[in-house]
């Protein structure tokens, strides 16, 4: 038996009295995974997990992926992916200003990550909060005649054009990278593969273009609905706590970074990522 709280009265629970580092945990964790189904959000605070449990947990929800990024995979497992301001002998440990606007995580592959893992190994005092938005709530708050505008569009996304916005101070991507990361289609409005409830597929930055739409029509579109999916009521709003672990469903939520005095406080995050299927 799990005991939960709600976070959020739409989405998200915590689970309270769990020790993920105790592999008789195994069995709670594969209740986890059907829970997230149905709350999105899983909430599980006061952790202490080796980077090979944090693994071996994340692999119970399918298969994992490994970040295109390689120079933050720094831990010694290629699942587990840094996001960190802290260098070590003069290099980055993992990638800062990562998710510091509204997505899913991996939505520029053709068959995006279901899930993700986040576990905070060291987090400022002040700051650095994340903030999730249920694309549940937001679909199915749009007015039946919005809903029905755009339940057949779909919208290009595009890494190198994210990557080119985000971190325009940095290399350019390799030709390997780019290569990993070309231009991929995916519906505006998806289907939740197990529950079957639809959700709004967006997000700032990531997505180039609304297919069949002039291109200011489909740019006011998506600012519309990008706008419309981080309304105050679908998101919540995360303040870390050292060992905090969430796992979220990147079929129907997003999520996004916000900023802390990042020369003043080191922050260490280790993210897995599990392999999805293509959304329809
Ligand atoms: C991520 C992400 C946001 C944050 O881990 O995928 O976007 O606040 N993180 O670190
Ligand atoms: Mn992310």
């Amino acid at each position: 038996m799990l005991h939960t709280r709600p976070l959020h009265p739409g989405f998200g629970i915590e689970v309270v009295g769990l020790d993920l580092s105790d592999p008789a945990s195994d069995a709670a964790v594969d209740q986890l995974v059907k829970e997230l189904d149905r709350h999105s959000l899983i909430l599980v605070r006061g952790q202490t997990l080796s980077n090979a449990r944090h693994v071996g947990i994340s692999r119970r929800f399918g298969d994992l992926m490994t970040h295109v990024l390689k120079q933050f995979l720094t831990t010694g497992l290629p699942e587990i992916y840094v996001l960190s301001n802290v260098t070590e002998d003069g290099k980055p440990i993992g990638n800062h200003k990562e998710g510091w606007n509204w997505h899913s995580d991996l939505s520029y592959v053709a068959e995006p990550s279901m899930g993700s893992l986040l576990y905070a190994v060291e987090v400022p005092p002040v700051g650095a909060d994340t903030l999730f938005a249920s694309m549940h709530l937001a679909y199915e708050a749009l007015p039946p005649e919005v809903q029905a505008s755009i339940r057949h569009l779909s919208a290009t996304h595009s890494y190198a054009g994210y990557y080119g916005k985000a971190f325009a101070d940095r290399e350019p991507l390799s030709d390997e990278q780019k290569a990993r990361t070309p231009d991929v289609v995916h519906p505006l409005v998806r289907t939740h593969p197990v529950t079957g409830r639809l959700s709004l597929y967006v997000g700032q930055d990531i997505i180039k273009s609304v297919n069949g739409l002039p291109p200011e029509e489909g740019n006011a579109l998506l600012d519309k609905l990008n706008r419309h999916a981080i309304s105050e009521e679908f998101v919540y709003r995360h303040k870390w706590r050292q060992g905090d672990l969430i796992i979220w469903d990147n079929r129907c939520t997003m999520h996004c970074a916000t900023p802390y005095e990042d020369t003043k406080y080191r922050r260490i995050m280790h993210r897995t990522t599990v392999a999805g299927t293509r959304p329809f």
